[in-house]
C-alpha cells in the first residue's frame, strides 16, 4: 500500500516513498509519502487559504465536526486499536484504551469548542478608567503546526489537533516516522465529518527537513510539539515570535511511604513503569521506597513485573512488545550495562529478545547513572532507598526533568509537603506520575517542556485574548 501526503482535502503524490515496517516483525506495513519542501509549502498554503473559513464557521459547527470524528472513532475501534498495534507495536490492551482515550479527548474538544468565551473587564478600577464597558474574545492563532511523537500516536495527534479545530484554527500536522497510519486515518475522518478542505493537512517524511520549513514560515503561527528535548530545544530557538508549546521528557519518579498497602500499590507501580514497554513520558523510572520496606518492596515488585507477558503486540495477553527501534534496544541495553558495571545490582532482565526488551529492575542505582538521570523511554526502573521523606523529595527534584511526580503515603502532611515542594508540572499523591485523565492539565517544567496540553489549557494556547473596550461616555 501507498501513502500519499494528504494536502487541501486531497492525496498528493509525493516524490519520493520510504518504507513503513512493523517494529515487532519487521513485515512491511506501507510505502508512505516522503514531503520535499514543495510539498510542505503546498500544505501551509492550504493551511493559510483554510484559516479565514475555520474562524468564521461557528463553535457549534466546530463541535459537530469534532463530534463526527468520535463517532467514526466509535465505529471503528478495534480497527484503530489493531492500526496503532501494528505500526507503534503497542500491545493491543493498551492500544484499545489509547483509541478510548483519543475518543475522550475530541468529546472535550467538541466540548470546549462550544465554551471558548473571554470576560469583562472593569476598566473603571483604575482612575481614568470610568465611562467604559470592555470585554475580552478569544480569537484562533490562524495555522498551527502541529509535531507528533510515535508512543500515541492517535492520541497525542488528537490532543494537538481536537484544540486546535475547537479554536476554529486550520492545522499542518507532521506526525512520527514511525506512526503514520493512524494520522493520514484521523485527517480522513475529518474530512468525511465535513471539515474544509485545507483545515487539517497531513505531511511525512523527515522531521528535520520538514520541521525546518515549518519553522520558517512566518504564516504559521504556533507550533506544539512532543518529542525529545534535544528537538524541542531546537525549535524554541528557531522559531522566532512564534508561540511554542513543548511536551518533551522525563526521568518520573515515584516515592513509596512506609505504612502503605503494598499490594495495592505494586501492581500500580509494575503497570506505570511498563506499559508500552515504558515508552511514555511520564513511566515510572525512579522509585524511592523507605528504607523499613525496601527488601519486601523489592521482592514483591519484582515478583509482579515476572507475571508480565511479552511477545506479538497483535495477542490480547500480551503487556511488553517490541521497542519501537532496534536502536533503541541497543541504546538500553548499553545503558543498562553501564549501570550494573557501575554498581547497580540487576534484580530482572536486562537482556533483550530481538527487539523485545525484558522487563527490567534494577536496585541500589548509583544516581549518575543514565538509567537514573537520562530520559530511559524503556521498561527499565531503579528502586533506591531513603531513610527521611524531605531526603526523599529533594531525590525527585534532583533531575534536569520536571513532567509529573508520584507520591503514596498515609501521612497529609507529608502529601502537602510534596506537593509544595516537588517541582513537576503535576503531582499525583496515592497515585502513580504515569497517570493522566485526557482533560487535565498536562506538561513539565525544568527540560520537560514549556505550555500545558488538555483540551480547555491548549485552546489557550491557541488563541490570541483580544480585548475590545466601548467608550460609553
Ligand atoms: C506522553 O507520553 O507524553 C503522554 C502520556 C499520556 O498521554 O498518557
Amino acid at each position: 500500500m501507498k501513502k500519499d501526503l494528504w494536502i487541501g482535502g486531497e492525496y498528493r503524490k509525493a516524490s519520493s516513498y520510504i518504507k513503513l515496517k512493523n517494529p515487532y516483525n519487521l513485515e512491511l506495513l506501507a510505502e508512505i509519502g516522503v514531503a520535499n519542501q514543495e510539498d510542505v509549502l503546498a500544505s501551509i498554503n492550504a493551511a493559510q487559504q483554510a484559516k479565514t473559513i475555520m474562524a468564521d464557521m461557528p463553535a457549534f459547527e466546530r463541535a459537530e465536526i469534532l463530534e463526527k470524528v468520535v463517532q467514526f472513532l466509535k465505529v471503528d475501534h478495534e480497527e484503530c486499536a489493531r492500526l496503532i498495534a501494528l505500526e507503534a507495536a503497542k500491545p493491543l490492551k493498551a492500544a484499545r484504551a489509547e483509541v478510548d482515550r483519543t475518543i475522550m479527548t475530541y468529546t472535550f474538544a467538541a466540548h470546549e469548542a462550544r465554551r471558548i468565551h473571554g470576560e469583562t473587564v472593569p476598566m473603571d478600577a483604575a482612575p481614568g478608567g470610568q465611562g467604559r464597558i470592555a470585554f475580552t474574545v478569544r480569537e484562533p492563532l490562524g495555522v498551527i503546526a502541529a509535531i507528533t511523537p510515535f508512543n500515541f500516536p492517535m492520541n497525542l495527534v488528537a490532543h494537538k489537533v481536537g484544540p486546535a479545530i475547537a479554536a476554529g484554527n486550520s492545522v499542518v500536522l507532521k506526525p512520527a516516522s514511525q506512526t503514520p497510519l493512524t494520522a493520514y486515518k484521523i485527517a480522513e475522518y475529518f474530512h468525511r465529518a465535513g471539515l474544509p478542505a485545507g483545515a487539517l493537512n497531513v505531511v511525512t517524511g523527515s522531521g528535520s527537513k520538514i520541521g525546518d520549513v515549518l519553522m520558517k514560515d512566518d504564516r504559521i503561527k504556533m507550533i506544539t510539539f512532543t518529542g525529545s528535548p534535544e528537538v524541542g530545544r531546537y525549535i524554541r530557538e528557531h522559531s522566532g515570535l512564534k508561540r511554542v508549546t513543548l511536551e518533551l521528557g522525563s526521568n518520573s519518579a515515584v516515592i513509596v511511604d512506609e505504612g502503605v498497602q503494598l499490594n495495592k500499590v505494586i501492581p500500580r507501580i509494575v503497570n506505570g513503569a511498563f506499559a508500552y514497554q515504558g515508552q511514555v513520558c511520564i513511566s515510572i523510572q525512579r522509585i524511592f521506597v523507605h528504607e523499613n520496606i525496601f527488601e519486601g518492596f523489592v521482592e514483591q515488585f519484582v515478583s509482579n513485573a515476572k507475571k508480565l507477558k511479552t511477545g506479538n503486540p497483535l495477542e490480547d495477553d500480551t503487556d511488553i512488545s517490541a521497542m519501537i527501534t532496534r536502536g533503541n534496544v541497543q541504546r538500553t541495553k548499553d545503558w543498562v550495562d553501564e549501570a550494573i558495571h557501575n554498581g547497580a545490582e540487576l534484580r530482572l532482565g536486562g537482556s533483550a529478545e530481538e527487539a523485545v526488551f525484558q522487563p527490567t529492575v534494577l536496585v541500589n542505582v548509583p544516581l549518575k547513572e543514565k538509567v537514573s538521570c537520562e530520559e530511559v523511554f524503556a521498561p527499565v526502573v531503579h528502586i533506591n532507598s531513603f531513610c527521611d521523606f524531605s531526603e526523599a523529595i529533594d531525590l525527585v527534584n534532583d533531575s534536569k526533568y520536571g513532567l509529573q511526580a508520584g507520591i503514596f503515603t498515609n501521612d497529609i502532611h507529608k502529601a502537602l509537603q510534596a506537593a509544595k515542594k516537588l517541582e513537576v508540572g503535576g503531582v499525583m499523591i496515592n497515585e502513580i506520575p504515569t497517570f493522566r485523565v485526557d482533560q487535565m492539565p498536562y506538561g513539565g517544567v525544568k527540560m520537560s517542556g514549556m505550555g500545558r496540553e488538555g483540551i480547555k489549557y491548549a485552546v489557550e494556547e491557541m488563541t490570541e485574548l483580544k480585548l475590545i473596550s466601548f467608550k460609553t461616555e
